[in-house]
């Protein structure tokens, strides 16, 4: 197993995000099986306070997936905001650019812990499920405060401690396969909100209700290996896991509980921040 420290270590999350292969398995999965049909990323994405010339960045961008929803959307693309993806992997970076040539959003390669712009940018700044992988959270979100306007906002979203995680943790555990619980939980919504007030005056945190119902227990296996924190467990113990998670089946499905949500941060004056559709 993975020493967990190693987690935000930069090696390891190079590699766990080499391309887009890791992040696509798991993606599949939330989209196969999950209860809640609107989808995490749709979600998140109707929660943003877009207006006319805004100029937006997000860190850690993946695959880019929220921005399908805005290229779905007229009204939005008329407005003639100023859109930055990046991340700080050149795979992630090669395939955005691949995918968004010529269609008025830029790719821009940058670490969340030195972006690479001068202070007060931005109006908007998102960073969704990436936090947890950063050496230094304090830096990384006293980097977006500075490339922040003074009256803008930063949304990003994690995982909490009640969800898939723990789920998993505790199978590990019955099955007496070593595992680090303390693995990703440097930004999770139980304590994301302290880190964030010491850059953010106001801090709102958002929840989003969802769960897995899986009748397929490969697809679960599949999404299981291709986390950074699993990469250390044995290919061995596939036919165990696999007789673990079929026999914990209630009606045919494995039912997994899922704790994800958001965080809005600025210097207050956001009450009415949901984007009115
Ligand atoms: C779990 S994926 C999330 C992708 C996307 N934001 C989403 O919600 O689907 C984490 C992403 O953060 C990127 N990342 C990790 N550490 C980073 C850092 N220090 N700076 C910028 N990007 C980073 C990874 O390369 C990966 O693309």
């Amino acid at each position: 197993m993975i020493d967990m420290d190693d987690m935000s270590c930069k090696t390891v999350i190079q590699e766990q995000y080499k391309n887009t292969d890791n992040l696509k398995v798991r993606k599949s999965l939330h989209e196969k099986y999950s209860v809640n049909k609107v989808g995490f990323q749709r979600w998140m994405f109707d929660q943003y306070p877009f207006r006319r010339k805004m100029k937006i960045l997000e860190l850690g961008s993946g695959t880019g997936e929220l921005w399908n929803y805005y290229f779905e959307n007229d009204v939005l693309r008329s407005y003639n905001m100023d859109i930055i993806l990046s991340d700080f992997s050149d795979g992630m970076t090669d395939y955005l650019q691949h995918l968004f040539q010529g269609r008025g959003i830029s790719v821009r390669k940058a670490d969340i812990q030195h972006i690479p712009f001068g202070n007060g940018t931005f109006d908007l700044i998102i960073a969704n499920s990436m936090l947890y992988h950063v050496k230094d959270i304090d830096l990384a979100i006293s980097e977006v405060r500075r490339v922040l306007k003074k009256d803008g906002l930063f949304c990003c979203s994690t995982f909490g401690i009640n969800g898939m995680t723990q789920y998993l943790y505790h199978a590990l555990d019955e099955l007496g396969i070593p595992c680090d619980h303390k693995s990703n939980i440097s930004f999770t919504l139980q304590n994301g909100a302290r880190t964030l007030r010491k850059q953010f005056a106001k801090v709102d945190r958002r929840d989003y209700t969802d769960a897995l119902e899986i009748d397929n227990v490969e697809d679960y296996l599949e999404y299981i290996y291709s986390m950074a924190s699993m990469q250390g467990l044995d290919r061995g113990k596939y036919g165990v896991l696999l007789d673990y998670f079929n026999s914990r089946k209630v009606n045919g499905y494995l039912h997994i509980p899922k704790e994800y949500g958001m965080f809005v941060a600025g210097d207050g004056g956001f009450d009415g921040c949901r984007r009115v559709r």
